[in-house]
């Protein structure tokens, strides 16, 4: 593929939704992550296109985030799909766990939340600070909110209520606090039903009352990288503060982002191991599986050098575990849920062992964070292989690089920012 970015630019463009939505009174646009198989508007997916756009399509890319933040509730909440205009239309099993039922316009679940890299990395590229003032006091309302409902223990660590929130649905961490211990898939997936079931009895019946979800909950996951992706949004906030002429707010994030990463090195750094595994369920166990999540850490800035160091040279480039001939797997290959091949048909067991571009992206950017630019521009090299030899598919097979999962899918086109 000689035009990566034309390439790229003709995916995002081909996947554009667009329409006027009488429940938000909005006109929206977005970039559906696969025109077959995800049809909505997906949090992280978004952001990740807006990056995407940005290099492309600057108009899109400030199109798709403020649609995004369209469907934002008034107390900063943010879902993590939007049903534009069809909840309705097309009954979907997760509108189960929407704050809105039975007629919902966005699911009562949280994602990833990337929106201040994303509309930082706009900004950046397009030097629209119009845009960044406008949508600054939107991005602080909702990070006010993860900050007020999403972390009970008062350490500053975001707190997950199902598998879908981290955006690594079937990835094996959860297994435990799944309670599976067979690796059928067949089981995975009633377990998650059951899961899921569980958390939309507790959201609706409860009136989303989020201290009784955790007080009850069998979940609730401390997610490692989701907890990297909150702190380094953090630190975002404090720079995007700093350009909207807020700086008593910056002053503030700063701190707060301090506070959250010296929780996450806390609470789910492993001396034993040099890894950094999540703790799940009202007694937080950990759950020791190496995943790919693990190596989010190089994203903190104030990561010790001793950390980064045994995350770099302990398990990312040990060829057991996560240096393949198309890194990154999303599973330790050393693992014994490690699984590159999700299985065909509708619902595939993602998660388990196949390479994905996005978390190629996050781990590439906190290398380069820590020194280690060489081995960033490695990944970043065999990721533009990955499209180039298979197109922009879903994910990749670790060994052999085959394409797996949806085609045309669009945070694949990350790679225009990895070049
Ligand atoms: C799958 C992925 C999730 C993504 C969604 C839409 O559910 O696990 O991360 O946001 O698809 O692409």
């Amino acid at each position: 593929m000689t035009d990566l970015r034309g390439h790229a630019r003709q995916l995002l463009l081909s996947n554009v939704q667009h329409g006027y939505d009488p429940h938000f009174r909005f006109d929206y646009q977005y970039v559906c992550p696969s025109l077959h198989k995800y049809p909505w508007q997906w949090y992280w997916d978004s952001c990740f296109h807006a990056i995407a756009l940005a290099h492309v399509e600057p108009d899109l890319a400030r199109s798709e985030l403020e649609s995004l933040l369209a469907a934002q509730d008034p107390d900063g909440f943010m879902g993590h799909v939007i049903y534009w205009r069809g909840a309705a239309r097309f009954p979907h099993l997760r509108q189960l766990e929407s704050k809105w039922a039975p007629s919902p316009h966005h699911s009562a679940l949280i994602h990833p939340p990337l929106l201040a890299q994303a509309v930082e990395r706009v900004f950046n590229l397009t030097g629209d600070r119009e845009f960044l003032g406008r949508v600054y006091p939107r991005l602080a309302a909702h990070y006010r909110w993860l900050a007020e409902n999403r972390c009970p223990d008062g350490d500053g660590l975001i707190v997950l209520i199902s598998p879908f929130e981290s955006g690594m649905d079937n990835t094996p961490t959860y297994d435990p606090a799944l309670g599976i211990r067979r690796r059928r898939p067949g089981w995975w997936r009633v377990r998650l039903r059951v899961a899921g079931l569980h958390v939309s009895h507790l959201l609706r019946g409860g009136n989303y009352d989020l201290a009784r979800i955790y007080r009850l909950g069998r979940f609730n996951v401390k997610d490692v990288a989701v907890n990297c992706i909150y702190a380094e949004a953090i630190r975002t906030m404090s720079r995007i503060a700093a350009e909207a002429g807020r700086p008593a707010d910056a002053v503030r994030w700063t701190t707060i982002a301090g506070q959250v990463e010296t929780a996450i090195v806390g609470a789910l750094f492993d001396e034993e191991t040099g890894a950094f595994f999540p703790t799940y369920g009202a007694d937080r166990r950990t759950s020791r599986v190496l995943t790919v999540a693990g190596l989010f850490p190089l994203l903190l800035e104030s990561l010790p050098g001793k950390i980064a160091d045994g995350l770099v040279d302990g398990h990312l480039t040990v060829p057991g575990e996560f240096w393949t001939e198309y890194p990154l797997p999303t599973v330790a290959v050393s693992e014994p849920s490690f699984d590159a091949n999700p299985g065909a048909g509708k619902h595939p067991l993602i998660w388990r062992g196949s390479s994905w571009i996005n978390t190629n992206w996050f781990v590439a950017r906190g290398l380069r964070r820590h020194g280690y630019a060489d081995l960033a521009g490695q990944i970043e090299r065999k990721s533009v292989g990955l499209v180039e030899r298979s197109g922009f598919r879903e994910f990749y097979h670790p060994h052999t690089g085959v394409g797996q999962g949806a085609q045309g899918f669009g945070w694949t086109t990350l790679v225009v920012d990895m070049t």
